[in-house]
Protein backbone atom coordinates (compact mmCIF):
# COMPACT_ATOMS: atom_id res chain seq x y z
CA UNK A 1 0.00 0.00 0.00
CA UNK A 2 0.95 3.41 -0.68
CA UNK A 3 0.38 5.28 2.29
CA UNK A 4 0.67 3.15 5.43
CA UNK A 5 -2.37 1.85 7.08
CA UNK A 6 -2.31 4.02 9.84
CA UNK A 7 -2.68 7.09 8.07
CA UNK A 8 -5.26 5.51 5.80
CA UNK A 9 -7.28 4.48 8.44
CA UNK A 10 -6.83 8.00 10.34
CA UNK A 11 -8.19 9.85 6.86
CA UNK A 12 -11.26 7.49 6.99
CA UNK A 13 -12.05 7.87 10.35
CA UNK A 14 -12.01 11.95 9.89
CA UNK A 15 -14.42 11.97 7.57
CA UNK A 16 -17.76 10.67 8.34
CA UNK A 17 -19.51 8.67 6.02
CA UNK A 18 -23.20 10.29 6.32
CA UNK A 19 -21.65 13.73 5.84
CA UNK A 20 -19.40 12.92 2.93
CA UNK A 21 -22.12 11.21 1.03
CA UNK A 22 -24.70 13.93 1.35
CA UNK A 23 -22.91 15.97 -0.39
CA UNK A 24 -23.73 13.62 -3.50
CA UNK A 25 -26.85 12.09 -2.81
CA UNK A 26 -30.04 13.23 -0.87
CA UNK A 27 -30.33 10.96 2.52
CA UNK A 28 -33.28 10.23 4.67
CA UNK A 29 -32.62 8.84 7.95
CA UNK A 30 -34.80 6.01 8.40
CA UNK A 31 -34.24 3.84 11.96
CA UNK A 32 -30.28 3.75 12.17
CA UNK A 33 -29.39 4.32 8.84
CA UNK A 34 -29.96 6.64 6.17
CA UNK A 35 -31.63 6.35 2.53
CA UNK A 36 -31.12 7.34 -0.73
CA UNK A 37 -31.81 7.12 -4.17
CA UNK A 38 -28.57 5.04 -5.37
CA UNK A 39 -26.15 6.78 -7.66
CA UNK A 40 -24.68 4.00 -8.96
CA UNK A 41 -27.94 2.51 -11.04
CA UNK A 42 -31.65 4.16 -12.07
CA UNK A 43 -33.77 3.21 -9.20
CA UNK A 44 -37.19 4.92 -8.14
CA UNK A 45 -37.20 4.02 -4.79
CA UNK A 46 -34.49 3.88 -2.56
CA UNK A 47 -32.39 1.06 -1.86
CA UNK A 48 -29.37 2.67 -1.08
CA UNK A 49 -28.29 3.01 2.19
CA UNK A 50 -25.76 4.62 4.61
CA UNK A 51 -24.91 3.58 8.48
CA UNK A 52 -22.77 6.14 10.62
CA UNK A 53 -22.56 3.03 12.75
CA UNK A 54 -20.95 0.96 10.32
CA UNK A 55 -19.41 3.87 8.29
CA UNK A 56 -20.14 2.04 5.00
CA UNK A 57 -22.94 2.12 2.40
CA UNK A 58 -24.56 -0.66 0.22
CA UNK A 59 -27.20 -1.06 -2.22
CA UNK A 60 -29.51 -3.57 -1.97
CA UNK A 61 -30.39 -2.60 -5.30
CA UNK A 62 -26.77 -3.17 -7.39
CA UNK A 63 -24.63 -4.53 -4.77
CA UNK A 64 -22.53 -1.63 -4.80
CA UNK A 65 -20.75 -1.09 -1.53
CA UNK A 66 -17.85 -0.24 0.65
CA UNK A 67 -16.54 2.50 2.98
CA UNK A 68 -15.97 6.65 2.40
CA UNK A 69 -12.97 5.78 -0.04
CA UNK A 70 -14.52 3.07 -2.16
CA UNK A 71 -17.45 5.66 -2.35
CA UNK A 72 -15.65 8.44 -3.55
CA UNK A 73 -13.93 5.75 -6.48
CA UNK A 74 -16.63 4.85 -7.64
CA UNK A 75 -18.64 8.11 -7.87
CA UNK A 76 -15.56 9.57 -9.27
CA UNK A 77 -14.01 6.99 -10.88
CA UNK A 78 -10.73 7.62 -9.55
CA UNK A 79 -8.27 5.60 -8.00
CA UNK A 80 -7.48 4.28 -4.20
CA UNK A 81 -4.85 6.92 -4.05
CA UNK A 82 -6.62 9.95 -5.20
CA UNK A 83 -9.44 9.10 -3.13
CA UNK A 84 -7.60 8.97 0.07
CA UNK A 85 -6.35 12.24 -0.91
CA UNK A 86 -9.55 14.10 -1.80
CA UNK A 87 -10.66 12.50 1.52
CA UNK A 88 -7.68 13.94 3.85
CA UNK A 89 -7.86 17.31 2.17
CA UNK A 90 -11.29 17.42 3.39
CA UNK A 91 -10.37 16.41 7.17
CA UNK A 92 -7.13 18.80 6.90
CA UNK A 93 -4.72 15.83 7.03
CA UNK A 94 -1.25 16.13 5.86
CA UNK A 95 -0.04 13.62 3.69
CA UNK A 96 3.39 12.91 3.25
CA UNK A 97 4.66 13.58 0.37
CA UNK A 98 6.08 10.50 -1.63
CA UNK A 99 8.64 10.14 -3.63
CA UNK A 100 7.46 7.90 -7.15
CA UNK A 101 10.56 5.77 -6.75
CA UNK A 102 10.58 2.60 -9.56
CA UNK A 103 9.60 0.18 -6.84
CA UNK A 104 6.25 2.38 -5.67
CA UNK A 105 4.92 2.83 -9.07
CA UNK A 106 5.03 -0.87 -9.65
CA UNK A 107 2.68 -1.14 -6.22
CA UNK A 108 0.31 1.24 -7.11
CA UNK A 109 -2.89 -0.50 -8.06
CA UNK A 110 -4.04 -1.62 -11.55
CA UNK A 111 -6.43 1.27 -11.78
CA UNK A 112 -3.69 4.12 -11.51
CA UNK A 113 -0.99 2.41 -13.89
CA UNK A 114 -3.83 2.25 -16.74
CA UNK A 115 -4.86 5.61 -16.00
CA UNK A 116 -0.98 6.58 -16.24
CA UNK A 117 -0.19 4.84 -19.32
CA UNK A 118 -3.68 6.38 -21.17
CA UNK A 119 -2.21 9.78 -19.94
CA UNK A 120 1.32 9.43 -21.30
CA UNK A 121 -0.60 7.89 -24.72
CA UNK A 122 -2.32 10.73 -24.73
CA UNK A 123 0.68 13.19 -24.45
CA UNK A 124 2.39 11.64 -27.14
CA UNK A 125 -0.55 11.68 -29.65
CA UNK A 126 -1.10 15.50 -29.03
CA UNK A 127 2.41 15.82 -28.88
CA UNK A 128 2.55 14.29 -32.45
CA UNK A 129 0.00 16.43 -34.02
CA UNK A 130 1.83 19.60 -33.38
CA UNK A 131 5.04 17.78 -34.94
CA UNK A 132 6.08 17.60 -38.35
CA UNK A 133 4.49 14.34 -39.38
CA UNK A 134 1.29 15.10 -37.64
CA UNK A 135 0.70 17.87 -40.28
CA UNK A 136 -1.35 15.68 -42.04
CA UNK A 137 -4.18 15.20 -39.06
CA UNK A 138 -3.63 18.85 -38.23
CA UNK A 139 -4.53 19.83 -41.47
CA UNK A 140 -7.44 17.36 -41.34
CA UNK A 141 -8.71 18.85 -38.54
CA UNK A 142 -8.23 22.51 -39.49
CA UNK A 143 -10.53 21.52 -42.59
CA UNK A 144 -13.50 20.79 -40.38
CA UNK A 145 -13.23 24.02 -38.69
CA UNK A 146 -11.73 23.51 -35.51
CA UNK A 147 -9.83 25.94 -34.07
CA UNK A 148 -6.23 25.75 -32.10
CA UNK A 149 -8.41 26.30 -28.76
CA UNK A 150 -10.70 23.52 -29.64
CA UNK A 151 -8.06 20.98 -30.52
CA UNK A 152 -6.21 21.79 -27.15
CA UNK A 153 -9.17 21.88 -24.92
CA UNK A 154 -10.29 18.24 -26.63
CA UNK A 155 -6.54 17.19 -26.19
CA UNK A 156 -6.81 16.36 -29.78
CA UNK A 157 -3.83 14.07 -30.92
CA UNK A 158 -2.24 12.13 -33.56
CA UNK A 159 -1.39 8.78 -34.09
CA UNK A 160 1.54 8.37 -36.56
CA UNK A 161 2.15 6.09 -39.41
CA UNK A 162 4.59 3.42 -37.62
CA UNK A 163 2.92 0.40 -36.29
CA UNK A 164 4.81 0.29 -32.92
CA UNK A 165 5.44 3.53 -32.55
CA UNK A 166 3.64 4.29 -29.23
CA UNK A 167 4.60 0.77 -27.77
CA UNK A 168 8.01 1.88 -28.19
CA UNK A 169 8.02 5.07 -26.62
CA UNK A 170 5.76 3.88 -23.43
CA UNK A 171 8.49 1.32 -22.68
CA UNK A 172 11.30 3.93 -23.01
CA UNK A 173 9.07 5.47 -19.93
CA UNK A 174 9.11 2.48 -18.44
CA UNK A 175 5.54 0.70 -19.09
CA UNK A 176 5.47 -2.78 -18.79
CA UNK A 177 3.74 -4.84 -22.12
CA UNK A 178 1.35 -6.02 -19.72
CA UNK A 179 -0.03 -2.54 -18.44
CA UNK A 180 0.37 -1.02 -22.66
CA UNK A 181 -1.72 -4.64 -23.46
CA UNK A 182 -4.26 -4.35 -20.49
CA UNK A 183 -5.09 -0.52 -21.33
CA UNK A 184 -6.15 -1.74 -24.69
CA UNK A 185 -3.62 0.39 -26.38
CA UNK A 186 -1.90 -2.59 -28.63
CA UNK A 187 -3.03 -5.29 -30.49
CA UNK A 188 -1.73 -8.37 -29.83
CA UNK A 189 -1.77 -11.46 -32.50
CA UNK A 190 0.99 -14.57 -33.02
CA UNK A 191 2.63 -12.98 -36.70
CA UNK A 192 3.02 -9.45 -35.40
CA UNK A 193 3.76 -9.66 -31.82
CA UNK A 194 2.54 -6.32 -30.09
CA UNK A 195 1.60 -3.37 -32.38
CA UNK A 196 -0.08 -0.10 -31.97
CA UNK A 197 -4.09 -0.53 -31.85
CA UNK A 198 -4.02 3.06 -33.51
CA UNK A 199 -2.27 4.59 -36.67
CA UNK A 200 -2.17 7.15 -38.99
CA UNK A 201 -5.68 8.39 -37.13
CA UNK A 202 -6.57 11.58 -35.26
CA UNK A 203 -7.24 10.97 -31.56
CA UNK A 204 -9.44 12.48 -29.27
CA UNK A 205 -9.17 11.24 -25.72
CA UNK A 206 -11.73 10.20 -23.96
CA UNK A 207 -12.23 11.03 -20.26
CA UNK A 208 -14.36 10.37 -17.55
CA UNK A 209 -15.48 13.22 -15.50
CA UNK A 210 -12.25 14.14 -13.57
CA UNK A 211 -10.51 14.53 -16.88
CA UNK A 212 -8.81 11.49 -16.60
CA UNK A 213 -8.03 9.86 -19.68
CA UNK A 214 -9.57 6.06 -19.71
CA UNK A 215 -9.62 5.35 -23.70
CA UNK A 216 -9.29 6.78 -27.16
CA UNK A 217 -11.18 6.84 -30.26
CA UNK A 218 -9.45 7.56 -33.12
CA UNK A 219 -10.83 8.57 -36.56
CA UNK A 220 -9.13 7.56 -39.93
CA UNK A 221 -8.53 10.92 -42.34
CA UNK A 222 -10.28 9.62 -45.18
CA UNK A 223 -12.86 7.40 -46.48
CA UNK A 224 -10.87 4.33 -44.64
CA UNK A 225 -12.98 1.70 -42.73
CA UNK A 226 -13.38 1.47 -39.98
CA UNK A 227 -14.53 5.26 -39.24
CA UNK A 228 -13.72 5.28 -35.74
CA UNK A 229 -11.71 2.95 -33.88
CA UNK A 230 -12.15 2.77 -30.13
CA UNK A 231 -10.14 1.51 -27.41
CA UNK A 232 -12.18 -1.66 -26.14
CA UNK A 233 -13.56 -1.94 -22.62
CA UNK A 234 -10.68 -2.00 -19.94
CA UNK A 235 -10.92 -1.85 -16.18
CA UNK A 236 -10.69 1.83 -16.39
CA UNK A 237 -13.15 2.17 -19.82
CA UNK A 238 -16.38 1.24 -19.03
CA UNK A 239 -18.82 2.86 -22.35
CA UNK A 240 -22.04 2.16 -20.32
CA UNK A 241 -20.82 4.77 -17.51
CA UNK A 242 -18.99 7.33 -19.15
CA UNK A 243 -20.18 9.97 -21.66
CA UNK A 244 -17.74 11.78 -23.92
CA UNK A 245 -17.69 15.48 -23.06
CA UNK A 246 -19.13 15.00 -19.87
CA UNK A 247 -15.80 16.33 -18.17
CA UNK A 248 -16.61 20.03 -19.55
CA UNK A 249 -20.51 19.49 -19.60
CA UNK A 250 -21.11 18.61 -15.88
CA UNK A 251 -20.28 22.49 -14.73
CA UNK A 252 -21.94 23.95 -18.22
CA UNK A 253 -25.11 24.84 -15.60
CA UNK A 254 -27.20 25.23 -18.86
CA UNK A 255 -30.09 23.34 -16.88
CA UNK A 256 -30.36 20.69 -19.38
CA UNK A 257 -27.97 18.12 -21.75
CA UNK A 258 -27.40 17.99 -25.11
CA UNK A 259 -27.31 14.13 -25.81
CA UNK A 260 -25.80 13.48 -29.40
CA UNK A 261 -24.04 10.56 -31.20
CA UNK A 262 -20.65 11.73 -32.67
CA UNK A 263 -17.44 12.86 -30.95
CA UNK A 264 -17.35 15.45 -33.75
CA UNK A 265 -20.26 16.93 -32.98
CA UNK A 266 -19.73 17.41 -29.43
CA UNK A 267 -16.34 19.71 -30.51
CA UNK A 268 -18.98 21.49 -32.89
CA UNK A 269 -21.67 21.96 -30.10
CA UNK A 270 -19.06 22.89 -27.35
CA UNK A 271 -16.78 25.35 -29.74
CA UNK A 272 -20.11 26.96 -30.70
CA UNK A 273 -20.88 27.41 -27.31
CA UNK A 274 -22.83 24.29 -26.21
CA UNK A 275 -20.93 22.97 -23.57
CA UNK A 276 -23.55 21.23 -22.44
CA UNK A 277 -22.77 18.44 -25.03
CA UNK A 278 -22.05 15.00 -24.67
CA UNK A 279 -22.39 11.58 -26.53
CA UNK A 280 -22.22 8.21 -25.83
CA UNK A 281 -18.91 5.82 -26.53
CA UNK A 282 -20.04 4.35 -30.33
CA UNK A 283 -22.20 2.36 -28.28
CA UNK A 284 -26.36 2.87 -28.06
CA UNK A 285 -27.04 5.24 -24.61
CA UNK A 286 -27.55 3.07 -21.36
CA UNK A 287 -29.52 3.11 -18.06
CA UNK A 288 -25.78 3.97 -16.72
CA UNK A 289 -25.14 7.32 -18.58
CA UNK A 290 -29.20 8.00 -17.44
CA UNK A 291 -27.80 8.05 -14.30
CA UNK A 292 -25.00 9.82 -14.69
CA UNK A 293 -26.48 12.89 -16.72
CA UNK A 294 -29.12 13.28 -13.64
CA UNK A 295 -27.04 14.22 -11.62
CA UNK A 296 -25.94 17.04 -13.75
CA UNK A 297 -29.57 18.31 -15.21
CA UNK A 298 -32.85 17.04 -15.48
CA UNK A 299 -33.86 17.41 -19.26
CA UNK A 300 -32.32 15.68 -21.97
CA UNK A 301 -31.69 17.20 -25.48
CA UNK A 302 -31.49 14.55 -28.12
CA UNK A 303 -29.64 15.59 -31.23
CA UNK A 304 -29.54 12.31 -32.68
CA UNK A 305 -28.76 11.61 -36.68
CA UNK A 306 -32.42 12.22 -38.37
CA UNK A 307 -31.87 9.63 -40.82
CA UNK A 308 -34.14 5.97 -39.72
CA UNK A 309 -31.53 4.33 -37.45
CA UNK A 310 -31.18 8.06 -35.47
CA UNK A 311 -34.98 7.74 -35.06
CA UNK A 312 -34.47 4.28 -33.61
CA UNK A 313 -32.25 5.61 -31.03
CA UNK A 314 -34.04 8.40 -30.05
CA UNK A 315 -36.81 6.19 -28.95
CA UNK A 316 -34.60 3.94 -27.36
CA UNK A 317 -33.08 6.54 -25.63
CA UNK A 318 -36.30 8.46 -24.42
CA UNK A 319 -37.35 5.09 -23.01
CA UNK A 320 -34.20 5.12 -20.67
CA UNK A 321 -34.63 8.72 -19.84
CA UNK A 322 -37.91 7.76 -18.51
CA UNK A 323 -37.10 4.98 -16.54
CA UNK A 324 -34.48 7.06 -14.93
CA UNK A 325 -37.56 9.87 -14.16
CA UNK A 326 -35.98 12.26 -16.80
CA UNK A 327 -37.56 14.12 -19.56
CA UNK A 328 -36.40 14.38 -23.18
CA UNK A 329 -36.69 16.52 -25.67
CA UNK A 330 -35.94 15.95 -29.17
CA UNK A 331 -34.15 18.39 -31.50
CA UNK A 332 -35.21 18.57 -35.26
CA UNK A 333 -32.07 19.21 -37.73
CA UNK A 334 -33.03 19.03 -40.81
CA UNK A 335 -32.52 19.58 -43.29
CA UNK A 336 -28.69 18.24 -41.52
CA UNK A 337 -27.39 15.43 -40.58
CA UNK A 338 -25.97 15.76 -37.65
CA UNK A 339 -25.25 18.65 -35.14
CA UNK A 340 -21.81 19.36 -36.30
CA UNK A 341 -22.96 20.39 -40.42
CA UNK A 342 -25.91 21.95 -39.00
CA UNK A 343 -23.76 24.65 -37.34
CA UNK A 344 -21.20 25.03 -39.62
CA UNK A 345 -23.77 25.52 -41.96
CA UNK A 346 -26.36 28.09 -39.95
CA UNK A 347 -24.28 28.83 -37.36
CA UNK A 348 -24.78 28.94 -33.44
CA UNK A 349 -27.84 31.19 -33.49
CA UNK A 350 -30.05 28.83 -35.33
CA UNK A 351 -28.56 25.51 -33.65
CA UNK A 352 -29.67 27.62 -30.23
CA UNK A 353 -33.40 28.28 -32.18
CA UNK A 354 -33.60 24.40 -32.28
CA UNK A 355 -33.32 23.45 -29.18
CA UNK A 356 -35.60 26.29 -28.11
CA UNK A 357 -38.20 24.69 -30.17
CA UNK A 358 -36.60 20.82 -29.74
CA UNK A 359 -40.03 18.48 -29.63
CA UNK A 360 -41.51 17.47 -26.03
CA UNK A 361 -40.77 13.70 -26.63
CA UNK A 362 -44.20 12.05 -26.09
CA UNK A 363 -45.02 14.05 -29.71
CA UNK A 364 -42.14 12.24 -31.22
CA UNK A 365 -43.22 9.53 -30.08
CA UNK A 366 -46.57 9.93 -31.27
CA UNK A 367 -45.57 11.49 -34.53
CA UNK A 368 -43.01 8.49 -35.54
CA UNK A 369 -46.34 6.09 -34.40
CA UNK A 370 -48.64 8.06 -36.46
CA UNK A 371 -46.73 7.14 -40.00
CA UNK A 372 -47.23 2.89 -39.49
CA UNK A 373 -50.95 4.74 -39.96
CA UNK A 374 -52.98 5.58 -42.80
CA UNK A 375 -54.87 8.54 -40.61
CA UNK A 376 -57.23 8.93 -44.58
CA UNK A 377 -59.00 6.24 -43.32
CA UNK A 378 -61.06 5.47 -40.69
CA UNK A 379 -59.67 2.17 -39.72
CA UNK A 380 -56.71 3.41 -39.79
CA UNK A 381 -57.08 6.46 -37.47
CA UNK A 382 -59.08 4.25 -35.28
CA UNK A 383 -55.78 2.21 -34.37
CA UNK A 384 -53.99 5.38 -33.88
CA UNK A 385 -56.19 6.50 -31.08
CA UNK A 386 -55.34 3.18 -29.50
CA UNK A 387 -52.26 3.19 -29.60
CA UNK A 388 -52.38 7.00 -28.50
CA UNK A 389 -54.41 6.00 -25.67
CA UNK A 390 -52.07 2.91 -24.69
CA UNK A 391 -49.05 5.50 -24.89
CA UNK A 392 -51.00 7.36 -22.16
CA UNK A 393 -51.47 4.66 -20.05
CA UNK A 394 -47.35 4.94 -19.65
CA UNK A 395 -48.08 8.07 -17.60
CA UNK A 396 -48.28 7.33 -14.31
CA UNK A 397 -49.19 10.53 -12.51
CA UNK A 398 -52.93 11.07 -13.35
CA UNK A 399 -52.09 15.11 -13.41
CA UNK A 400 -50.13 14.51 -16.21
CA UNK A 401 -51.97 12.13 -17.98
CA UNK A 402 -54.63 14.54 -18.16
CA UNK A 403 -52.97 17.09 -19.62
CA UNK A 404 -51.34 15.14 -22.02
CA UNK A 405 -54.40 13.55 -23.12
CA UNK A 406 -56.11 17.00 -23.64
CA UNK A 407 -53.02 17.97 -25.46
CA UNK A 408 -52.93 14.85 -27.82
CA UNK A 409 -56.90 15.10 -28.23
CA UNK A 410 -56.41 18.86 -29.59
CA UNK A 411 -53.68 18.16 -32.21
CA UNK A 412 -54.87 14.93 -33.61
CA UNK A 413 -58.19 15.89 -33.74
CA UNK A 414 -59.70 13.38 -31.58
CA UNK A 415 -62.49 14.02 -29.12
CA UNK A 416 -61.35 14.85 -25.35
CA UNK A 417 -63.88 12.58 -23.87
CA UNK A 418 -63.59 9.70 -26.27
CA UNK A 419 -60.09 9.42 -25.85
CA UNK A 420 -59.70 9.57 -22.51
CA UNK A 421 -62.72 6.25 -22.40
CA UNK A 422 -60.13 4.81 -24.73
CA UNK A 423 -57.71 5.10 -22.01
CA UNK A 424 -59.96 4.57 -19.59
CA UNK A 425 -61.02 1.47 -20.54
CA UNK A 426 -57.04 0.09 -21.22
CA UNK A 427 -56.39 1.13 -17.69
CA UNK A 428 -58.76 -0.94 -16.56
CA UNK A 429 -58.06 -4.22 -18.59
CA UNK A 430 -54.12 -3.70 -18.53
CA UNK A 431 -53.47 -1.71 -15.63
CA UNK A 432 -51.84 1.85 -15.80
CA UNK A 433 -47.77 0.60 -17.35
CA UNK A 434 -45.67 1.24 -14.49
CA UNK A 435 -42.14 1.45 -15.87
CA UNK A 436 -40.05 -1.81 -16.21
CA UNK A 437 -37.73 -2.31 -13.46
CA UNK A 438 -34.79 -3.91 -15.26
CA UNK A 439 -32.68 -6.39 -13.65
CA UNK A 440 -29.75 -4.93 -12.29
CA UNK A 441 -25.93 -5.74 -11.93
CA UNK A 442 -26.75 -8.68 -14.04
CA UNK A 443 -27.76 -12.48 -13.38
CA UNK A 444 -29.35 -14.10 -10.76
CA UNK A 445 -27.18 -15.92 -8.31
CA UNK A 446 -27.38 -19.35 -8.82
CA UNK A 447 -27.31 -21.64 -5.76
CA UNK A 448 -24.36 -23.56 -6.10
CA UNK A 449 -22.90 -25.31 -2.95
CA UNK A 450 -20.03 -22.59 -3.02
CA UNK A 451 -22.63 -19.61 -3.51
CA UNK A 452 -24.30 -21.18 -0.75
CA UNK A 453 -21.48 -21.50 1.83
CA UNK A 454 -19.90 -18.43 0.95
CA UNK A 455 -23.32 -16.87 1.66
CA UNK A 456 -23.24 -18.58 5.10
CA UNK A 457 -19.85 -17.37 5.81
CA UNK A 458 -21.28 -13.85 4.96
CA UNK A 459 -24.52 -13.98 6.90
CA UNK A 460 -22.25 -15.34 9.83
CA UNK A 461 -19.60 -12.08 9.50
CA UNK A 462 -22.62 -9.63 9.09
CA UNK A 463 -24.03 -11.16 12.63
CA UNK A 464 -21.45 -10.63 14.33
CA UNK A 465 -20.47 -7.19 13.39
CA UNK A 466 -24.00 -6.24 14.18
CA UNK A 467 -23.69 -8.16 17.68
CA UNK A 468 -19.95 -8.35 19.07
CA UNK A 469 -21.15 -9.95 22.56
CA UNK A 470 -21.34 -13.03 20.44
CA UNK A 471 -17.53 -13.47 19.53
CA UNK A 472 -16.90 -15.00 22.95
CA UNK A 473 -19.48 -17.57 22.65
CA UNK A 474 -18.19 -18.72 19.18
CA UNK A 475 -14.37 -18.53 19.24
CA UNK A 476 -13.74 -21.94 20.12
CA UNK A 477 -15.57 -23.16 16.62
CA UNK A 478 -14.59 -20.80 14.54
CA UNK A 479 -11.22 -19.34 13.39
CA UNK A 480 -10.56 -17.17 10.03
CA UNK A 481 -9.00 -20.34 8.17
CA UNK A 482 -12.71 -21.53 8.36
CA UNK A 483 -13.65 -19.20 5.44
CA UNK A 484 -13.67 -20.40 2.20
CA UNK A 485 -12.52 -16.87 0.52
CA UNK A 486 -9.08 -15.56 0.33
CA UNK A 487 -10.79 -12.36 0.60
CA UNK A 488 -13.31 -13.46 3.31
CA UNK A 489 -10.59 -15.16 5.27
CA UNK A 490 -8.50 -11.49 4.89
CA UNK A 491 -11.95 -10.07 6.05
CA UNK A 492 -12.34 -12.78 8.96
CA UNK A 493 -9.09 -12.64 10.49
CA UNK A 494 -9.39 -8.51 11.06
CA UNK A 495 -12.79 -8.67 11.89
CA UNK A 496 -11.76 -11.30 14.66
CA UNK A 497 -9.10 -9.76 15.88
CA UNK A 498 -10.94 -6.51 16.49
CA UNK A 499 -13.62 -8.28 18.09
CA UNK A 500 -11.09 -9.90 20.25
CA UNK A 501 -10.26 -6.15 21.86
CA UNK A 502 -13.87 -5.62 21.70
CA UNK A 503 -14.55 -3.21 19.00
CA UNK A 504 -15.86 -3.25 15.82
CA UNK A 505 -14.50 -1.74 12.65
CA UNK A 506 -16.20 -3.07 9.41
CA UNK A 507 -14.92 -0.18 7.41
CA UNK A 508 -11.74 -0.52 8.11
CA UNK A 509 -11.99 -4.07 6.82
CA UNK A 510 -12.71 -2.46 3.55
CA UNK A 511 -9.92 -0.34 3.56
CA UNK A 512 -7.53 -3.15 3.40
CA UNK A 513 -8.34 -3.57 0.22
CA UNK A 514 -7.37 -1.53 -2.60
CA UNK A 515 -9.01 -2.35 -5.87
CA UNK A 516 -12.96 -1.17 -5.90
CA UNK A 517 -13.73 -4.96 -6.73
CA UNK A 518 -12.86 -5.94 -3.74
CA UNK A 519 -13.83 -2.94 -1.74
CA UNK A 520 -17.20 -3.93 -2.58
CA UNK A 521 -17.19 -7.29 -1.64
CA UNK A 522 -15.57 -6.92 1.14
CA UNK A 523 -18.45 -4.44 2.30
CA UNK A 524 -21.13 -7.41 0.81
CA UNK A 525 -19.88 -9.57 4.04
CA UNK A 526 -21.16 -6.81 6.40
CA UNK A 527 -24.56 -6.62 4.86
CA UNK A 528 -25.87 -10.08 3.86
CA UNK A 529 -29.60 -9.92 4.82
CA UNK A 530 -31.10 -11.11 8.41
CA UNK A 531 -34.20 -12.49 7.96
CA UNK A 532 -36.54 -10.55 10.63
CA UNK A 533 -37.79 -12.86 13.05
CA UNK A 534 -39.32 -12.14 15.84
CA UNK A 535 -39.47 -14.42 18.69
CA UNK A 536 -35.62 -15.28 20.41
CA UNK A 537 -35.65 -19.27 19.66
CA UNK A 538 -36.28 -18.41 15.74
CA UNK A 539 -33.46 -16.36 15.87
CA UNK A 540 -31.17 -18.03 18.24
CA UNK A 541 -31.85 -21.46 15.91
CA UNK A 542 -31.03 -19.38 12.62
CA UNK A 543 -27.71 -18.00 14.37
CA UNK A 544 -26.95 -21.81 15.22
CA UNK A 545 -27.71 -23.29 11.67
CA UNK A 546 -25.50 -20.65 10.21
CA UNK A 547 -22.25 -21.39 12.26
CA UNK A 548 -23.04 -24.78 11.68
CA UNK A 549 -23.00 -25.02 8.20
CA UNK A 550 -20.00 -22.75 7.97
CA UNK A 551 -18.26 -25.13 9.84
CA UNK A 552 -19.27 -28.06 8.72
CA UNK A 553 -18.34 -26.50 5.22
CA UNK A 554 -14.54 -25.81 6.40
CA UNK A 555 -14.47 -29.58 8.03
CA UNK A 556 -15.89 -30.95 4.56
CA UNK A 557 -13.62 -29.35 2.41
CA UNK A 558 -10.86 -29.77 5.20
CA UNK A 559 -11.26 -33.84 4.62
CA UNK A 560 -11.82 -33.92 0.83
CA UNK A 561 -8.71 -31.80 0.25
CA UNK A 562 -7.12 -35.35 0.00
CA UNK A 563 -3.62 -34.17 1.45
CA UNK A 564 -2.99 -36.54 4.06
CA UNK A 565 -0.08 -34.44 5.96
CA UNK A 566 -0.29 -35.30 9.36
CA UNK A 567 -1.11 -31.96 9.65
CA UNK A 568 -4.21 -31.94 7.34
CA UNK A 569 -5.22 -34.76 9.39
CA UNK A 570 -4.89 -33.09 12.66
CA UNK A 571 -6.96 -30.67 11.19
CA UNK A 572 -9.69 -32.78 9.86
CA UNK A 573 -10.16 -34.92 13.38
CA UNK A 574 -10.01 -31.17 14.87
CA UNK A 575 -12.62 -29.90 13.26
CA UNK A 576 -15.12 -32.88 12.96
CA UNK A 577 -14.72 -32.91 17.17
CA UNK A 578 -15.81 -29.26 17.24
CA UNK A 579 -18.82 -29.61 15.05
CA UNK A 580 -19.83 -32.43 16.75
CA UNK A 581 -19.90 -30.60 19.85
CA UNK A 582 -21.24 -27.70 18.28
CA UNK A 583 -23.98 -29.89 17.10
CA UNK A 584 -24.45 -30.02 20.79
CA UNK A 585 -24.14 -26.44 22.08
CA UNK A 586 -26.65 -24.30 22.66
CA UNK A 587 -25.79 -20.56 21.63
CA UNK A 588 -27.89 -17.96 23.62
CA UNK A 589 -28.18 -14.65 21.85
CA UNK A 590 -28.71 -12.80 24.85
P1 LIG B 1 -21.02 8.92 -37.36
O1 LIG B 1 -20.77 7.95 -38.44
O2 LIG B 1 -22.35 9.59 -37.28
O3 LIG B 1 -19.87 9.94 -37.53
O4 LIG B 1 -20.72 8.19 -35.99
P2 LIG B 1 -19.68 11.43 -37.06
O5 LIG B 1 -19.67 11.52 -35.59
O6 LIG B 1 -20.61 12.31 -37.80
O7 LIG B 1 -18.21 11.61 -37.53
P3 LIG B 1 -17.62 12.51 -38.64
O8 LIG B 1 -18.33 13.81 -38.53
O9 LIG B 1 -17.84 11.82 -39.92
O10 LIG B 1 -16.19 12.57 -38.26
C1 LIG B 1 -21.14 8.64 -34.73
C2 LIG B 1 -20.30 7.99 -33.66
O11 LIG B 1 -20.38 6.59 -33.76
C3 LIG B 1 -19.16 5.98 -33.43
C4 LIG B 1 -18.24 7.11 -33.02
O12 LIG B 1 -18.35 7.28 -31.60
C5 LIG B 1 -18.83 8.29 -33.75
O13 LIG B 1 -18.49 9.52 -33.13
N1 LIG B 1 -18.58 5.26 -34.57
C6 LIG B 1 -18.88 5.58 -35.86
C7 LIG B 1 -17.68 4.26 -34.33
O14 LIG B 1 -17.37 3.94 -33.18
N2 LIG B 1 -17.10 3.59 -35.38
C8 LIG B 1 -17.39 3.91 -36.66
O15 LIG B 1 -16.81 3.30 -37.58
C9 LIG B 1 -18.31 4.92 -36.90
MN1 LIG C 1 -20.42 14.22 -38.48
Amino acid sequence: MYYPEELIEEIRAKNDIVEVISGYVRLQKKGNNYFGLCPFHNEKSPSFSVSGAKQMYYCFGCGAGGNVITFLMEYENCSFQEAVKTLAGRAGVDLPQMEYSAKEKQAQNRRAKLLAVNKEAAKYFYYQLRSRQGAIGYEYLKKRQLSDETMQRFGLGYSNRYSDDLIRYLKTKGYPEDVIRDAGLCNVDEKHGMYDKFWNRVMFPIQDINHRVIGFGGRVMGDGKPKYLNSPETEIFDKSRNLYGLNFARTSRKGNIILCEGYMDVIAMHQAGFSQAVASLGTAFTSGQAVLLKRYANEVLLSYDSDEAGVRAALRAIGILKEAGMTGRVIDLTPYKDPDEFIKNLGAQAFQERLDRAENSFFFELRQKEKEYDLGDPEGKTNFCRAIAKKLCEFSEEVERENYLEAAAQKYHIGFESLRRLVAGYAARTGLVSPVIRPKSGVQKKNTPRENAKRDQRLLLTWLAEQPSLYPKIKKYISPSDFTEELYQKAAERLFADLEKGEVNPAAVVSMFEEESQQREAASLFHARLVKMDSLAEREKAFHDILYAVKKNSYERDSASGNDSMEDLYRAIEGKKLLEELGKTHISLE
